[in-house]
């Protein structure tokens, strides 16, 4: 089958066996028939966060587990089960209508809540990790179920165990949220604050901080069911301070995060200084609004992506001697 409507790049690649799980049960199936058939078995999400450059000669296990349940409540505290399945944004609107802080600033981002802790998303000065409290996966060797506390989940930026050790061992069936009655609000990241003021919201809430979210998204990053994408093609790149001291000599309006390996650099940065920014040819190219985000306007391929990606990843290396890793997973 095609798997067009499964990637949000809208990549038309097929799959040779497909299979939607609404259970762990159903997973325990899909694991066995794989294993029976003697194919790679690929899970995917909301498929918001790949990159397919040929056609998949595997079994691709599209995970369906709905479901949003409350498990414990305390004074302060919530917490929630939610099956893999679930619309990411759906649950932060869940979130959001039952008062539930923690998730307000993760408003809009695409993808399945299963992908949430895969790549610990984050957006706005917030990562999926500050809400996290554990999650059920199925170990593909052994088809049981296992609980992933946080600790074991090994979260950094936009990593887990599950991209690195633990690669393709895990089917991440069910995710637990610690959320708060109480919310502390985050509107450090540059650009909440100054929206809020824009559109005249002065009393603070965890509604308007997603209204604010929302509107700076919708604002800058193409929709995918208009315009082809994974959301931030590459990761923001950390520099030691040494070489940022250097390039600020040569560059005075770089613009550099501190955090604890050296100095984080905005990959959109890099990119527009290179003149890729609204970069098309033919079918595909590089946002014009947020160059981080490499786009498909209809009918491109995932390798003429991948090419142009390799292109950009060159020319920031030459410029400035910084590696840009792809954040998307290649397929
Ligand atoms: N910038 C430019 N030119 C541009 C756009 C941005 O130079 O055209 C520079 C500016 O200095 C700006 C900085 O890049 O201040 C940061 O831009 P932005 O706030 O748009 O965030 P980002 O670092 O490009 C990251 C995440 C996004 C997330 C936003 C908001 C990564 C790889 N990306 O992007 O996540 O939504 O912050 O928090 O960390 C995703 O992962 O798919 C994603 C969209």
């Amino acid at each position: 089958i095609s798997l067009k409507p499964y990637n949000t790049f809208g990549i038309d690649k097929k799959a040779k066996f497909f299979a939607q799980v609404f259970s762990e049960k159903d997973v325990i199936e899909a694991l066995s028939r794989a294993k029976k058939l003697d194919i790679p078995l690929i899970v995917l999400g909301g498929g918001s966060n790949i990159l397919l450059t040929q056609d998949v000669d595997a079994f691709v296990m599209k995970i369906e587990l709905n479901g949003i349940s409350l498990i414990k409540e305390t004074e302060d505290e919530v917490f929630v089960e939610v099956g893999a399945g679930e619309n990411w944004h759906d649950f932060v609107l869940h979130c959001i209508k039952n008062n539930w802080a923690g998730v307000e600033n993760l408003s809009l981002i695409p993808g399945t809540v299963g992908a949430s802790p895969m790549q610990n998303i984050g957006a706005y000065g917030i990562e999926i990790k500050e809400v996290f409290e554990g999650l059920y996966a199925v170990n593909r060797q052994s088809a049981e179920v296992e609980y992933f506390p946080w600790e074991a989940c090994k979260f950094g930026y936009r990593e887990s165990v599950f991209k690195n050790t633990l690669k393709d061992q895990y089917v991440i069936t069910r995710v637990l949220f610690k959320l708060s009655k109480k919310p502390t609000f985050h509107t450090e990241y540059g650009a909440i604050s100054q929206t809020l003021d824009e559109m005249g919201i002065s009393d603070l809430s965890i509604q308007a901080i997603s209204k604010a979210v929302i509107h700076i998204r919708q604002s800058k990053l193409p929709d995918p069911k208009e315009i082809g994408n994974a959301g931030s093609f590459f990761k923001n790149p950390t520099i030691s301070i040494a070489q940022f001291e250097k390039l600020k000599a040569n560059n005075p309006t770089i613009p550099g995060f501190p955090n604890e390996e050296g100095i984080k650099v905005p990959a959109a940065w890099l990119i527009e200084q290179t003149g890729w920014k609204g970069y098309r040819q033919g079918n595909i190219g590089v946002h014009k609004l947020q160059p981080l985000v490499l786009v498909n306007y209809g009918g491109g391929e995932g390798n003429e992506i991948a090419a142009l990606s390799k292109k950009i990843q060159e020319s920031v290396l030459e410029k400035f001697n910084i590696k840009l890793h792809a954040e998307v997973n290649f397929i």
